[in-house]
């Protein structure tokens, strides 16, 4: 680690993945990234790891020009490790409202040699992207990565993608979306969330893509969700978009309804005022993206590329592939359960979670890990038949 930027080291230069950074040093330093000189989070390596790795295994074979453009780039952490760690990026635009933060990312690429890969713009992320939102311009990647709710940049974000393009996006207001402000979430995302389920983080990030699918088919353009992940502090989708190719609503769309009195969760066209299973009333969230969350032939090539890709935690990031990698064959109607909700719902230890698979598969219902939660598995299977697998697992 060096410092420059004066006798007071305010700047400091790191190294993440492969690629060196300049970073404010109160963001090594302080308890919260500063926002007032440049914002960079250190904490979100993991998250631009996965980023990285997710950039290489879309241009991987890509049919058009291989562009990023970066509208709230920060220091420009992501797109230059994008740029220096994958080598299949062509050229990277970034841009920051903040133009400290630009001029960070400026004095980044000239140290990776990425200057002549790399444009700089100091403009409203909405203004920027506008520039690339016409033929020819078009980007193969564009990444929104915002304080809070990314649903204010969907819109430009969409007109700025070419046809094929990967639409990557954060969301950091999770009070929101786990149902704290039902209103704000209505206004933001057209969707209502439901609160205190074990896993809101899915129907949080269903939630979003809800939205971004109802901005791009306005535009006559569909979006193909190929990975998502979550963490304490944001959730990350990626969505592929294909333009003059709206998808068809009632396939795309729906709710996510729950029963208290049984455990019971599931997606569908419609919000259901009464379980299947045991008849109860139910909550409902939604409208929201009822289809596939991964693509599994994506998450493969992911996982072929994270070697590859300089990256902090290669343990953790492997692990984490790999799970969505199992999950990616069981997307039906099924929201996750977790160990931890079934023991205390059935009265039973929690059983080894290998045992938990092979007793839904057993009884005939598709069943994975997720990628999602760290004791949770993904089934289709009704609750009755999830809490009977559950035992019948206890005494294997
Ligand atoms: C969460 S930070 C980006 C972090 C960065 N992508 C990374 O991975 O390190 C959000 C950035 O968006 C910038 N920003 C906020 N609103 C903006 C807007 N409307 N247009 C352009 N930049 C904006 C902020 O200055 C800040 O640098
Ligand atoms: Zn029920």
């Amino acid at each position: 680690m060096q410092d420059h930027g004066g006798a007071d080291g305010a700047i400091r230069e790191i190294t993440e993945g492969h690629t060196r950074l300049l970073v404010p040093s109160g963001a090594l330093d302080g308890e919260a990234p500063p926002r007032d000189t440049a914002f960079f989070n250190p904490r979100s390596v993991a998250n631009r790891d996965v980023s990285t790795v997710a950039y290489a295994a879309h241009l991987d074979g890509f049919d058009g020009p291989p562009t990023m453009l970066e509208p709230l780039a920060g220091v420009g952490a992501r797109g230059l490790r994008a740029a220096n760690e994958t080598s299949a990026i062509r050229h990277i635009h970034i841009n920051d409202v903040n133009p400290k933060a630009v001029s960070l990312a400026r004095g980044a690429a000239l140290l990776n040699r990425l200057d002549a890969e790399a444009s700089f713009s100091n403009l409203e992320a909405c203004r920027f992207l506008s520039n690339y939102a016409t033929r020819g311009r078009r980007g193969a990647i564009v990444d929104i990565d915002p304080f809070g709710s990314p649903a204010p940049f969907f819109d430009c974000a969409v007109r700025s993608l070419m046809h094929g393009g990967l639409l990557s996006c954060t969301a950091t207001d999770l009070q929101v979306l786990n149902g704290l402000f039902d209103e704000a979430c209505q206004n933001r995302y057209g969707g209502m969330p439901t609160r205190g389920t074990t896993y809101g983080n899915e129907t949080a990030i269903r939630i979003v893509l809800g939205c971004l699918r109802a901005v791009a088919a306005r535009l006559g353009v569909s979006i193909s969700p190929i990975f998502v992940s979550s963490d304490m502090h944001y959730y990350r989708m990626y969505a592929r978009i294909k333009v003059g190719h709206a998808g068809a609503a009632h396939e795309e769309v729906g709710y996510a309804t729950h029963c208290d009195a049984c455990g019971g969760r599931w997606l569908g066209p419609r919000a259901e005022q009464e379980c299947s299973t045991c008849g109860s009333e139910t909550r409902r969230a939604g409208p929201l993206w009822r289809g596939p969350l991964f693509d599994g032939e994506f998450v493969n090539r992911m996982v072929q590329k994270a070697p590859h890709v300089g990256h902090a935690r290669d343990g953790a990031l492997h692990a984490h592939l790999e799970r969505a990698r199992e999950e990616s064959a069981v997307q039906g109607t099924g929201l996750f359960y977790t160990l931890d909700e079934m023991a205390s719902r059935t009265g039973v230890s929690p059983p080894r979670m290998a045992h938990v698979l092979e007793s839904l598969r057993e009884a005939g219902y598709p069943a994975s890990r997720t990628s999602l939660a760290p004791t949770g598995f993904r089934t289709d299977a009704p609750s009755d038949a999830a809490r009977d697998a559950f035992r019948q697992a206890a005494v294997r």
